[in-house]
């Protein structure tokens, strides 16, 4: 065992992409050493994990030196002595010395750091890759290589402009492998830069928190209408599917939700997304209606549930007891997978099991507030799941997990790119 046990646990507060502080660890044994650090999300879930901020002073507020305290003097004396391999033990461990319910004892940000950290120096120790290491621990082979979902026009928390829908995304589902996958939606997102120019002019082109265009545009209509004419030309009409992300929690108010200046109720804003659907190659919807409106989801899937994936985001916030609830509804197809919005590897791979056994799709996302930390994207292979949401091909910290990808790609011999999503709702667009 000698060169597994952890020996050193160090903690710093670092800056994420949007320049706010978050946790790093790093832990080592006598002869390894892995770090990580950790994401944090702008149009959060109520019902996520807690992040801990200082609301100090310094960083006007956000920074997380508590949380860095707690894993030097908490947490780093109870890891020394463990085996790095053993994920369970590790997790479990960071559980029970939180003991709440949402990690806001310790900080969801100090645990999880150190729950990715564990994990990576597992792998290291045991001499094979992070996606390896993980796969063993959920007893998976890992070959599916994942759809890049990418968010090429940024709206609402993530960007400066009056879309109230957040993302708008592109799926390239026909593909054979990822490498080419992420160079067709690449192409297309250099293609939307142009055009967006030509349409809206120079100070059209920035971007946003995900690395999307952020453009002055006053509805979704006119996002995928442009999208969709940039497919076409790029010449891949059949092969690049979209998707959107509502995060719907953010334009509702507790009783109505007002997009566009307009207010409506559940009915009416389903009617909207009927016509968006109908209207657009849609496959894929995330966070239609508001993260306690289990009715809304309910209607939603009743609905589009048989012909296009319906993602839970803030609704299941990765956490198995939100899922429960939405698979005896009968809300979603997929979950999205946040590892922060949990808080440890494990449970978040618990979630995913849930979801597989009840026929639900997974798809693992980053948040809008990232690192350069390519962790997610070993974990998407790991599980199978088959997409991940990374935001545009720009930005390091986005760009960091598909480079990793191509990467992993490259290792494996025998993958496939996304071919387990022909067995679900999804299967027809492959
Ligand atoms: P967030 O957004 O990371 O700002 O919460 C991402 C999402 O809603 O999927
Ligand atoms: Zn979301």
């Amino acid at each position: 065992m000698s060169g597994f046990v952890i020996s050193n646990v160090k903690a710093r507060q670092v800056l994420d992409s949007r320049g706010n502080p978050t946790v790093e660890v790093e832990i080592s044994t006598d002869r390894f050493s892995a770090r990580a650090s950790v994401p944090s999300g702008a149009s959060k879930g109520r019902h996520e994990a807690l992040e801990i901020r200082d609301n100090g002073k310094e960083f006007l507020g956000k920074g997380v030196r508590k949380a860095v305290s707690n894993v030097k003097t908490v947490i780093a004396p109870k890891l020394i002595g463990l085996d790095a391999r053993e994920q369970g033990e590790i997790d479990s461990l960071l559980i029970d010395l939180d003991g709440t319910e949402n990690k806001s004892r310790l900080g969801a940000n100090a645990i999880l750091a150190c729950s990715m950290a564990c994990a990576r120096l597992g792998a290291i120790c045991k001499g094979v890759e992070l996606y390896e290491h993980l796969g063993e621990i959920c007893n998976s082979t890992p070959n599916v290589m994942p759809v890049p979902v990418m968010n090429i026009i940024n709206g609402g928390k993530h960007a400066g402009n009056n879309l109230d829908i957040q993302e708008h995304m592109i799926m390239p589902v026909r593909a054979k492998s990822f490498l080419e996958a992420l160079r067709k939606a690449t192409e297309v997102y250099h293609l939307l830069k142009r055009k967006i120019e030509s349409k809206y002019g120079k100070h059209a082109i920035n971007v946003g928190d995900e690395g999307g265009y952020a453009p002055p545009m006053e509805s979704s209509e006119e996002a995928f209408e442009i999208i969709v004419e940039t497919i076409e030309e790029a010449g891949y009409g059949k092969e690049i599917a979209l998707a959107f992300d509502a995060a719907a929690s953010e334009f509702y108010d507790g009783k109505n939700y007002t997009l566009a200046g307009k207010s409506m109720g559940s009915g009416e804003l389903l009617d909207f997304y009927s016509d968006l659907i109908s209207t657009f190659n849609i496959i894929s919807a995330e966070d239609p209606f508001a993260e306690d409106d289990w009715e809304g989801f309910v209607e939603f899937t009743r609905k589009f549930g048989n012909k296009i994936q319906v993602v839970g985001d803030d609704l299941f916030v990765t956490n198995v007891r939100r899922l429960k609830e939405g698979i005896e509804r009968g809300a979603c197809n997929c979950m999205l997978l946040k590892i922060n919005q949990i808080g440890t590897v494990s449970e978040a791979m618990d979630a995913a099991k849930l979801a597989y056994e009840n026929g639900y799709n997974v798809m693992v996302s980053h948040r809008s507030g990232e690192t350069c930390d390519d962790f997610i994207a070993d974990l998407s292979v790991a599980i199978n799941c088959g997409q991940i949401k990374s935001g545009a091909p720009a930005r390091g910290e986005r760009v960091a997990k598909y480079n990793r990808l191509i990467r992993i790609e490259e290792r494996l011999t025998d993958s496939s790119y996304a071919q387990n999503l022909k067995r679900t709702v999804l299967g027809s667009y492959l």
